[in-house]
């Protein structure tokens, strides 16, 4: 870890217009400055940087954050290697902290995992192209069926004899211990003796990103019906099988480069593909995408394309991970290999330049194709046929981001026109479900807060602006809240207090129910604690950037908030300075009289539930305390909230 120190030397240092100015030519405006957004294609300017806020903003593609979320999204760096970056530019030097013992023992075992990887795939590299059993059996497999030696040689495959202990013996030689083989895989127990877990297979070692063995699939030679075809490694400190996608290490730069993935089944697949020349290719294992796999597709492109064999098992596992893929923002397409044919066999049956038409010419959308797919299983059937439209309408409603809105259209144009419906028929569905979405999700944020008489399905689904409506009134005062404390934490309040000691009295967790508003708080309460007077740029520092990224969120430009909620809601949006104090006082009120009426229905539901003489007089005492403190609230403050 980097120390809080060097941290904070990086902070003191960083000058937001010189780093984003050294990727994009800026232009003063006013206070702030303007460029093209680096992040989406435009030609007119909508890329704002603000040097007082030290933060960014896009108004065409939304995009927001520091200047280390700037680093780290631009040069697609972890939070780390931004701040080494930082460091290396403004010559700071870095300095790293004591990991607790935890932390340190996990890195130790991680890198004893990578270094006996790594001996591994030299030995059984070695295995396949220096011994006798590896040439005969192995390679003289695997050039059967096509490799080169340079391709193998590439991508390191190897082979593990038939003996028992080959590798186990030469492994415990050089002093691997027991347990580490046994985590990575490479052996397994057989009646207290270790033994070779790969025997008798090619192995295709696995890559990260930046090129270390992180585990291995071993491809067992002969068909063999009482062993499975493949061996993978376990899941490990390592090899954490929903972040891998096989082949990225070799393929990242021709995928950034061409602005296109190919995503394949096998392993084979893969290094065939490159020998024939198509380098942009990576394979999954032919199980589901993974959140984690499309963000890794992400960092180099926003096109994705799945070459499958026509009746692979492995289109449906494909496709079930695609409609997070369309939330994501990823394009994806999909095309499917004839005549029983995978990628690695067609490749090597028609050559790289018919490969390649191929794909260009049979590159299907995946959202047109999984409507196809649902038009043809249906037939003339009219239910299954009324349950396809629900589905396409229900997959096109995930496209939800602002930025993705004319593909939307265009894609309810062309479903609309394949189901033979009326375009507008389709886009009140689509609108339907979105609504629906927008429900689920005030009813995740809000669960406490249930206004919402749920009595009739009509009324159970409220309309889009109704939900916003409601979800925006108590989340902008939340945040206003989180905003004054982070902004005039450390400016004088009554009775020679500061402003955030007197909030942080305040805030306790039944009053802001927005849980990451909340961890901005109590981060804010530790730093205090500690003895840290905490302002925005503590948190843009933070380790965790969706916290972050949320205090950027905070703080961001003023007129990110259209003025029809302002009108609306007469709230203090934009606070000046000099109405601080008023405005801390009004964003405190609003949310102990939210509490209060919170607390008032409660006890009134108690109420009406059996209670004894006593109980009931203290419930009703209770009542009226809370409707004092309600009284004396609004009396105070009542002008300027509007509830
Ligand atoms: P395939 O059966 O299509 O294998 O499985 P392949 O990669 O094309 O191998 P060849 O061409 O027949 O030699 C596709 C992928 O599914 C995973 C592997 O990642 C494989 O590459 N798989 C398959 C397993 O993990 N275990 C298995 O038993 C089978
Ligand atoms: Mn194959």
């Amino acid at each position: 870890m980097i120390s809080p120190a060097t941290i904070q030397q990086i902070q003191n240092r960083i000058d937001i217009i010189d780093v984003v100015g050294s990727f994009v030519k800026l232009k003063k405006r006013g206070t702030n400055y303007l460029g093209l957004c680096p992040f989406h294609n435009e030609k007119t300017p909508s890329f704002t940087v603000s040097p007082n806020k030290e933060i960014y903003k896009c108004f065409g593609c939304g995009k927001s954050g520091n200047t280390i979320s700037f680093v780290m999204e631009h040069e697609k760096y972890s939070y780390v290697e931004a701040l080494r970056w930082l460091a290396n530019r403004y010559n700071i030097e870095v300095e790293e902290t004591a990991q607790s013992a935890e932390v340190r023992e996990q890195q130790q075992l991680a890198d004893s995992l990578y270094i006996l990887n790594q001996f591994a795939q030299k030995y059984f590299t070695h295995t396949l192209f220096d011994s006798e059993e590896g040439q005969t059996v192995g390679l003289s497999y695997l050039e059967e069926r096509g490799f080169s030696k340079a391709i193998l040689e590439k991508f390191q495959v190897g082979y593990c004899k038939e003996t028992r202990q080959a590798f186990v013996t030469e492994a415990l030689a050089k002093q691997y211990n027991r347990e580490l083989l046994l985590k990575s895989g490479l052996v397994s127990l057989r009646n207290e003796d270790l033994v070779d877990n790969y025997r008798g297979r090619i192995i295709f070692p696995v890559h990260n990103t930046t090129g270390k063995v992180i585990g291995f699939g071993a491809r067992i030679i002969r068909k063999n019906d009482k062993a499975p075809k493949y061996i993978n490694t376990p899941e490990n400190e390592i090899y954490v099988k929903s972040r891998i996608l096989y082949g990225m290490y070799f393929a990242r730069q021709v995928i950034d480069k061409q602005d296109e993935c190919l995503l394949v089944e096998g392993y084979t697949d893969v290094i065939s593909l490159h020998q024939a020349g198509i380098e942009n290719v990576v394979a999954s294992g032919g199980t589901s995408l993974t959140t984690e796999q499309i963000r890794l597709v992400r960092k180099y492109t926003n096109n994705l394309t799945i070459i499958y064999d026509g009746d692979s098992a492995g289109i449906k596992a494909a496709l079930r991970g695609l409609d997070m893929a369309l939330e994501e923002g990823l394009h994806v397409k999909l095309v499917l290999i004839p005549d029983k044919e995978d990628p690695d066999s067609y490749v090597n049956k028609v050559g790289a330049d018919t490969f390649r038409n191929f794909v260009a010419e049979n590159k299907k959308d995946f959202v047109l194709f999984q409507l196809e797919v649902a038009l043809k299983d249906a037939g003339n059937d009219s239910q299954k046929k009324a349950a396809a439209v629900n589905q396409i309408a229900e997959t096109l409603a995930r496209i939800n981001k602002a930025e993705d809105f004319t593909r939307q259209q265009d894609y309810i144009r062309q479903c609309a026109s394949l189901l033979k419906i009326e375009e507008e028929g389709l886009n009140n569905l689509v609108n339907k479900f979105i609504r629906e979405r927008v429900s689920k999700l005030e009813a995740k944020w809000n669960p406490a807060d249930d206004n919402l008489p749920a009595t009739d399905q009509e009324q159970a689904v409220p309309t889009t602006d109704e939900s916003l409506q409601l979800l925006l009134k108590d989340e902008l005062q939340e945040r206003a809240a989180v905003r004054v404390l982070i902004e005039y934490g450390a400016m004088d309040w009554e009775d020679g207090r500061k402003v955030a000691p007197y909030m942080l009295e305040e805030l306790d967790e039944e009053m802001v129910s927005n849980p990451d508003l909340f961890r901005v708080i109590q981060v804010y309460r530790n730093w205090v604690q500690a003895g840290i007077e905490p302002n925005a740029k503590n948190f843009f520092y933070h380790e965790d950037q969706t916290l972050s990224a949320i205090v950027v969120s905070l703080l961001a430009f003023p007129y990110e908030i259209s003025t029809k909620w302002k009108d609306k809601f007469r709230m203090a949006v934009a606070a000046r300075e000099e109405v601080y104090l008023q405005d801390i006082k009004n964003t405190i009120a609003y949310l102990k009289l939210r509490k209060i009426k919170k607390m008032i229905e409660e006890n009134q539901a108690d109420l009406l539930k059996e209670h004894t003489a006593d109980e009931q007089v203290t419930l009703l005492q209770t009542h009226q305390a809370l409707k004092q403190m309600e009284r004396d609230l609004l009396k105070e403050y009542g002008t300027v909230i509007v509830r």
